[in-house]
């Protein structure tokens, strides 16, 4: 998706993105995909944390680049007074359900249907010059997952088709990656996104079983995985495709790819002051915002035997936490899925 593919401003009169849905059947390596989408569920994590980490403006401008059911976008919403939200998510059943939960907010907020890397170009074409405060709560919603017929889930009924698509306008598919990649690739793909050590074992097993057949739905997949990976390996309580599964989504969305360029172009958009939350699931996406965070507040990159900087460059943002922040005891207990979250905030400093 290059630009805003759709942008849908308060009350929800507007219907574009209805309309807009109603057009897309899609067919994923044969199976028919439900249009029919059931209620959003999703618990936002670590909630209070990132509106305290936000540190909301009545007056100001803030992004939320993963909607998703609206649940962090309605505490921003709802401290808003003259000030106005910006919510972006790549699904359709997301901006949806934001369009149904965020509509009391009216003209605050304005929601748009698109990839969060394309955050510049969002926000040039709403008008908006500089922004507050920016949230990204990286990953799938448990909505996604939940919802069987989009192929996320190895442990929920398995005759789902291999999608896996966050957005149903992208033309790749897990369907595609398991039957159309070459050995090498998927089995980089698994190790490196999956941090799978038995890869190359899985592989095997899938390259035989697709030379055969197609390997169609999320059940065949998460058995040829279970088959490949040692019962005695997998991490009690976790399932066994659990990584291939994982890395899988994170090929067929590109998402590793991009968060760094959001997150340069949400502190360049951002007023001094401004904060940037952002929530990671899991140790690439973390790497990923602690690298970027940490150039970001560095400045000078000078070599350390320079006796004076010569590159000129300044802190842009400075850390307001330096270690992550984790889901305290009485949120773990009512959401798992906050297990693995980490947050981290900085804030954008003056010029
Ligand atoms: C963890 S959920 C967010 C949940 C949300 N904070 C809430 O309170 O309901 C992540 C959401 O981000 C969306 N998403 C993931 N990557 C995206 C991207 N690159 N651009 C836009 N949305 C994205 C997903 O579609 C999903 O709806």
């Amino acid at each position: 998706m290059d630009g805003p593919l759709e942008i849908t401003n308060m009350p929800a009169g507007n219907d574009t993105a209805h309309s807009a849905r109603k057009d897309r059947n899609s067919q994923v390596g044969g199976a028919k995909i439900s249009e029919e989408a059931p209620v959003f569920s999703h618990l936002p994590v670590m909630l209070s944390e990132c509106i305290d980490g936000l540190n909301i403006r009545p007056d100001g401008i803030y992004v939320d680049g993963t909607a998703g059911g609206g649940g962090h976008s309605a505490e921003i919403a709802g401290r808003l007074s003259g000030g106005r939200l910006i919510a972006i998510d790549r699904d359709i059943e997301a901006i949806e359900a934001c369009r149904a939960r965020l509509s009391r907010f009216g003209e605050r907020v304005t929601l748009v249907h698109d990839n969060y890397r394309n955050i510049g170009a969002i926000l040039s074409g709403l008008g908006v010059g500089k922004i507050d405060g920016a949230l990204f709560d990286l990953g799938v919603s448990s909505h996604q997952i939940d919802t069987k017929e989009r192929g996320f889930s190895y442990s929920r009924d398995g005759d789902a088709p291999l999608d896996m698509r966050m957005s149903r306008d992208d033309a790749l598919t897990a369907y595609d990656v398991v039957n159309s990649y070459g050995e090498d690739e998927l089995c980089r793909i698994i190790s490196e996104y999956g941090e799978e050590r038995f890869a190359s074992r899985i592989v095997s097993r899938i390259v035989s079983a697709r030379s055969a057949a197609p390997i169609r739905t999320t059940g065949e997949l998460s058995e040829l995985v279970k088959a490949a990976v040692p019962a005695s390996s997998v991490e009690r309580g976790s399932h066994p495709a659990k990584r291939t599964f994982q890395a899988i989504r994170i090929e067929v969305n590109g998402e590793l790819d991009g968060i760094e360029p959001a997150l340069r172009d949400a502190c360049a958009a951002m007023n001094a002051g401004g904060r940037i939350a952002v929530i990671t699931f899991h140790s690439l996406e973390d790497r990923i915002v602690k690298r970027v965070f940490s150039e970001l507040a560095r400045g000078c990159v000078c070599p350390p035997d320079f006796p004076v900087c010569v590159c000129g460059r300044k802190p842009e943002i400075k850390l307001i936490n330096k270690k992550p922040i984790t889901a305290g005891a009485d949120e773990l207990s009512a959401n798992p899925r906050a297990k693995s979250a980490k947050l981290r905030i900085a804030e954008k400093l003056p010029e």
